[in-house]
């Protein structure tokens, strides 16, 4: 089975039936990615320049808008350069926060906005230790940032202005590859979420569930006959296509192209249509402990 499910039509405010609106629900809470083969985010002529690796201060891999506080992260570009630049990463989050809204309208009251990403650079050419190199395969989980237990949901668009694809690798379902995984994964030690909070390691306070997905990511990404051999396919996102995808759930791996945008909403789990789908749940089932408090 494809882990693609289509979603047709070119408009980020929709409107999407009934019927489109539950078949989204349930391919992305059972682990397939929504595809919008339609759907672009058009760049308007004065912001072709920001096409351009060098729109990035070469620091960090993704150029970082945070809604809230409106503050743009990730590029060294001079004003008035700069504003416009952010008011296309803006531009982009609202188109997103509309396609969620019109498709997942039962999420809505759940969500909340998390950053905004562009990504100008060639993903061959991110420099990366394994740990960070997203052309592995691997479940999203971040280091200093837990988010005990919530749901990742991701939305990206590929504007590539030479016809590029990005290339994903899709790899094996959430509960198949925790299976595999955990008997080689040790627990938290007692105190360690608390000690990281304090040293102002983490922002806030790193669950039992925030250490199990964070193992699991370091396991899967340092296993490199598992990258090899798990089962596992190719996915080609051409230009002028979006997508869309619970990030903590879904094995991904990206391994080619450049241009793309990328904005994040955290669910709880109980905002969920079918909470037993979370990883929170299917790691408590298989852990047979509750890993949040
Ligand atoms: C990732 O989420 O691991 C990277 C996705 C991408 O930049 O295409
Ligand atoms: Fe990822």
């Amino acid at each position: 089975m494809s882990p693609l499910e289509n979603i047709a039509g070119g408009s980020w405010q929709g409107p999407f039936s009934d019927a489109v609106a539950k078949r989204a629900v349930a391919a992305l809470e059972g682990g397939r990615l929504l595809f919008f083969p339609e759907l672009a985010f058009a760049l308007q002529a004065d912001e072709m320049v920001f096409l351009d690796p060098d729109c990035s201060d070469g620091r960090a891999k993704n150029l970082s808008y945070d809604s809230r506080s409106g503050k743009l992260k990730g590029t060294a570009l001079p004003l008035p350069e700069r504003e416009r630049l952010k008011a296309m990463v803006a531009r982009f989050a609202k188109h997103a926060q509309a396609l969620v809204a019109g498709l997942l309208p039962g999420y809505v009251p759940h969500l909340r906005l998390g950053r905004t990403s562009y990504r100008p650079i060639e993903v061959k050419e991110r420099p990366s230790s394994y740990r960070k190199d997203d052309s592995r395969l691997h479940v999203d989980a971040f280091p200093s940032r837990p988010n005990g237990g919530e749901r990742i949901l991701r939305v990206f668009s590929n504007v590539n202005p030479d016809g590029q694809a990005r290339v994903w690798r899709v790899g094996e379902p959430f509960e198949v590859c925790a299976e595999r995984f955990l008997p080689r994964l040790c627990p938290p030690f007692p105190g360690k979420g608390k000690l990281l909070q304090a040293l102002r390691l983490t922002r806030g306070y790193r669950s039992p569930y925030d250490h199990y997905m964070l193992s699991l990511h370091d396991s899967m990404k340092a296993d490199e006959t598992y990258q090899r051999q798990c089962p596992q396919c190719e996915v080609p996102f051409p230009a002028a296509t979006s997508w869309m995808v619970f990030t903590d759930q879904v094995s991904h791996a990206a391994m080619a192209g450049q241009y793309v945008f990328e904005q994040t909403f955290y669910l709880p789990v109980q905002g969920l249509h079918d909470p037993s789908t979370a990883p929170l749940k299917v790691l408590e089932r298989l852990l047979a402990r509750e890993l949040v408090a």
